[in-house]
């Protein structure tokens, strides 16, 4: 579901269902030769979302902790930002576009590094700061994943050809799915967990 949340964010929307809190249907946008700041790029949506950006041909800024830089830039990152040493609006501008998996209240602080014109995705429901974003000129879209047969065909297709890969935080057998959660509930990973079913 991570890998079809970037591709349904930044490539082809997965549906044609409304969303209740949005008019329009979300629209990926090109991303040749754009600049894309990805935040929350070591979680299992982002950094499936930097490697996806990078096979468009896009500028990838990557945002996430120390330990991430090598696993990042071994993606294709073409920047990397620490969140923990500096604040991505502090030293970041004129970007075409930035997907936000981390949310919250502090998604609108990215207003002021999108060019006027400019596409903020953050991958929740809820943004509130919509009059700010009007003015700037941006376009604040979000959408919900579905599953989507051929949509997972051709990503299975990207994945078998090494074109993408899967990052695996770690694995657990499945009789420790409890142990699996907790870890997934400390935060930080990097890629996914994985269930061993053997
Ligand atoms: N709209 C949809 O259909 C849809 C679909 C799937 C998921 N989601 C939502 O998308 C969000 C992300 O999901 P996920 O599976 O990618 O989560 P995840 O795997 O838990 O990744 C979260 C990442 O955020 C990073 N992070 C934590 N604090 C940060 C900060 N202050 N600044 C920047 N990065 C920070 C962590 O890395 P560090 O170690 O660097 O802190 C971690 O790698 C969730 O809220 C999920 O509910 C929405």
């Amino acid at each position: 579901m991570s890998l079809l949340t970037a591709w349904q964010f930044l490539i082809e929307l997965g549906h044609e269902v409304a969303n209740p809190l949005q008019p329009e249907l979300h629209r990926p946008v090109p991303l040749n030769g754009k600049r894309i700041l990805i935040n929350g790029a070591a979680g299992g949506v982002g950094h499936f979302a930097v490697q996806i950006a990078k096979m468009e041909g896009a500028y990838v800024i990557a945002v996430a902790s120390t330990k991430h830089e090598a696993f990042l830039r071994g993606l294709g990152a073409d920047e990397f930002i620490d969140y923990k040493k500096t604040a991505p609006e502090d030293v970041v501008r004129d970007v075409d576009v930035v997907l936000d998996t981390l949310g919250g209240p502090t998604t609108s602080r990215f207003l002021q590094i999108l060019k006027r014109g400019g596409h903020l995705f953050p991958v929740f429901l809820g943004f509130s700061d919509a009059e700010e974003a009007a003015k700037r000129g941006i376009i604040v879209s979000t959408t919900q994943v579905r599953s989507n047969g051929p949509q997972l065909a051709k990503l299975g297709n990207l994945l078998e050809a090494g074109t993408l890969r899967v990052a695996i935080d770690s694995t657990f057998p499945l009789a420790e799915a409890k142990q699996a959660h907790e870890r997934a509930a400390l935060g930080h990973t990097q890629g996914k967990i994985a269930l061993a079913v053997l």
